[in-house]
């Protein structure tokens, strides 16, 4: 079916278009080794997490999920089909297209079709036998499962719940059996190559198993639960293919399809599970990311069915740093929505078994507006009565505010941030303006503003606590040392530094993918990917200065900065404290703070770690807005 030539062909281009090449043709790609990194060109980002890996010739954005080889990467930044991109490379590598009048070849099209068509078929028969497979003896295990977490029989089939049998090969047997050739088994992520000798085997072995469709019902993955809390990962999802991109692609929308266009509304949830309780509970209108933090597509594909949408995320931290994080964009795409709060600690699922549908319904109602959930976590982020705090609320606030791209929106915007700040608008409007004027510096010896990661709402603790993770990630060696960081407040930060420094004291040595692999929290996952920029310098323009990096001199650095920003909440909290403290108690905490003020004052006289060359670091925009 598939020509020889055309094959040949292929290969030939595929060979003589390196990834790290063509890449940097688009854009400058920092570090080098296994991974060299950029930011995303699919997303909206600031820290790199778009990672090229010139041994398997691969690429992968660790923020929106996209990833594929040299091919996928023209098309998707071309915007080419298939035969485009490959022309387009052919040319690049001066390969002359067989046989083609010009343009693309109407051929080369239908074969590129025919085997997303493919690709179709094998993930509706893995489907069909998923769904065969729990409802025969071996699935027993797994139905006894779905109904202790209270999933109805009518979920499982309107979800086509499935079951993977305790198995190496139970599907690549019944797939070869109809002739299925193992590469194409392979490309349709159901199966993996083995290692060491060759043949497949099945990718989904004893999970309970959630198809993912696409909007008009067609299989493009598989979403797979472990059955044992000692199985990792608790989920396995189908890798990026094709036909199925985690990026674009929600869990759900199928069977809500209808119900959304009806109430042009649209619930926006984390977990599979989530969304079926939410279903079989009285609200049909919700779907769930399927592990990657929502971005603009998965917005634009929302928009063309619903007018709203309600964030249902967990009420945990994590799930609210989730609905943080994913704020702006809403304002970018200029899609309107309102964000959820359930009871701490439960998830839609939980929440809807515990409080039952009416209390779920009431939650819906009792929603925020996500601009007004902006201001809430702005005002609990920031000390707002210090000038500082203010000033860094503000920039927050308009970070935020410049996303919108229509300026009525944007006006709107400023208004109510004003009014609820108590700031005359043209503070706002000042700080907006300050965006584009060169930069300066104010006050020499407070560092903040002038580094990297500097993503917009962090607190300066937030970002030295990322530093530290990128420092010691870049110098593994220092991973005993983590203690000296003292508690971290951010838990995904915690996290990668824990299960960082046990691997590294099991193992002698650091391995990132493994790292990636052995986190529980979603939060730090995504931490990982957005910080894993590669053996650069947590400070300054990645990449300056970079022979001259020193990576131990930057961990000291990160550990002094930590220091010191320790000695400073203290001192703010002192002080707070002295405004209402009883007499007898003000001498001791005078006493402590002179302390402190010493202690500071020796830090900011002591000589930094220099990890750069003199001046390579720029000064950084300004924080000192004087609302
Ligand atoms: P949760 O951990 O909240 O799972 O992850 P859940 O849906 O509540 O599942 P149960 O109730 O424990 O069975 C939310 C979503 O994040 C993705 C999945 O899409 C999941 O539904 N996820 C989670 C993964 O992709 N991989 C994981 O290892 C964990
Ligand atoms: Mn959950």
């Amino acid at each position: 079916m598939i020509s020889q030539e055309y094959e040949s062909f292929k290969r030939q281009v595929k060979d003589a278009s390196d990834i790290v090449s063509v890449v940097s043709g688009y854009m400058p790609l920092q570090g080098k080794g296994r991974n060299m990194w950029a930011c995303c060109p699919f997303h909206q980002e600031k820290t790199p997490s778009f990672s090229v890996n010139p041994d398997g010739q691969y690429f992968k954005c660790f923020g929106c999920g996209k990833g594929g080889d040299v091919f996928s990467f023209v098309m998707a930044m071309e915007r080419m089909d298939f035969p485009e991109a490959l022309q387009l490379l052919a040319e690049r590598a001066h390969i002359p297209v067989p046989e083609r009048r010009g343009g693309r070849s109407p051929e080369e099209a239908r074969l590129w079709e025919e085997g997303k068509n493919l690709l179709y078929r094998l993930n509706e028969f893995a489907a069909k036998f998923f769904q065969g497979q729990l409802e025969a003896d071996g699935g027993r295990v797994a139905r006894e499962y779905l109904e202790r977490r209270g999933i109805s029989a009518e979920s499982i089939a309107q979800y086509r719940l499935g079951y993977a049998p305790d198995s190496w090969d139970s599907l690549c047997t019944e797939l070869r059996r109809r002739q299925a050739q193992e590469r194409h088994i392979v490309a349709a992520g159901l199966a993996l190559e083995r290692k060491s000798e060759s043949g497949i085997y099945d990718r989904f072995r004893n999970r309970v198993i959630f198809p993912i469709q696409d909007h008009s019902g067609r299989v493009v993955g598989f979403g797979a639960r472990a059955l044992s809390d000692a199985d990792n990962p608790k989920y396995l999802n189908s890798p990026e293919t094709p036909i199925f991109s985690k990026g674009q692609m929600v869990f759900g929308l199928y069977q809500a399809r209808q119900a959304v266009e009806g109430h042009r509304r649209v619930l926006v949830m984390e977990g599979y599970t989530d969304v079926i309780m939410a279903a079989q509970k009285g609200f049909p209108t919700a779907v769930a990311t399927l592990g990657t933090a929502l971005g603009a597509a998965h917005l634009r594909l929302l928009r063309r069915f619903a007018d709203q949408v309600l964030l249902v995320y967990d009420s945990d931290k994590a799930g609210l740093a989730a609905a943080e994080r994913s704020l702006d964009i809403f304002f970018e795409v200029e899609l309107p929505a309102r964000i959820v709060t359930l009871a701490p600690g439960l998830d839609p699922c939980d929440f809807l078994i515990e409080h039952g549908p009416e209390s779920f319904a009431e939650r819906l109602d009792a929603s925020i507006d996500l601009f007004d959930f902006k201001l809430a976590t702005v005002r609990a982020q920031h000390d707002l009565s210090s000038a500082h705090g203010r000033a860094a609320a503000v920039k927050s606030l308009v970070d935020t505010v410049q996303r919108a791209t229509d300026p009525i929106m944007a006006a709107e915007l400023r208004r109510r941030a004003a009014e609820a700040f108590g700031l005359p608008e043209e503070a706002l409007q000042a700080e907006l303006a300050g965006r584009v004027r060169p930069v300066r510096r104010d006050r020499p010896d407070q560092p903040e503003g002038s580094d990297r990661p500097d993503q917009p709402g962090l607190s300066r603790r937030g970002r030295a606590e990322r530093e530290l993770v990128q420092a010691l990630l870049a110098c593994p060696s220092a991973l005993p040392r983590v203690a000296e960081a003292g508690e971290l407040s951010d838990p995904g930060a915690a996290e990668i530094l824990a299960v960082a420094a046990r691997m590294h004291a099991d193992l002698g040595e650091l391995n990132l993918e493994e790292l990636a692999t052995r986190l529980s929290r979603q939060e730090s996952v995504e931490l990982l990917a957005g910080l894993a920029a590669g053996p650069t310098s947590p400070r300054g323009p990645a990449g300056a200065g970079a022979a001259s990096f020193d990576p131990e001199a930057a961990v000291d650095r990160v550990f002094l900065d930590l220091r010191r920003i320790a000695l400073e909440e203290r001192l703010a909290a002192l002080l707070e404290e002295k405004r209402s403290a009883a007499p007898e108690r003000q001498e001791v905490i005078v006493q402590e703070i002179i302390g402190l003020k010493r202690e500071l004052e020796a830090m900011r006289r002591r000589p930094e770690p220099a990890i750069h060359r003199q001046d390579s670091t720029p000064e950084g925009e300004s924080l000192a807005t004087q609302p």
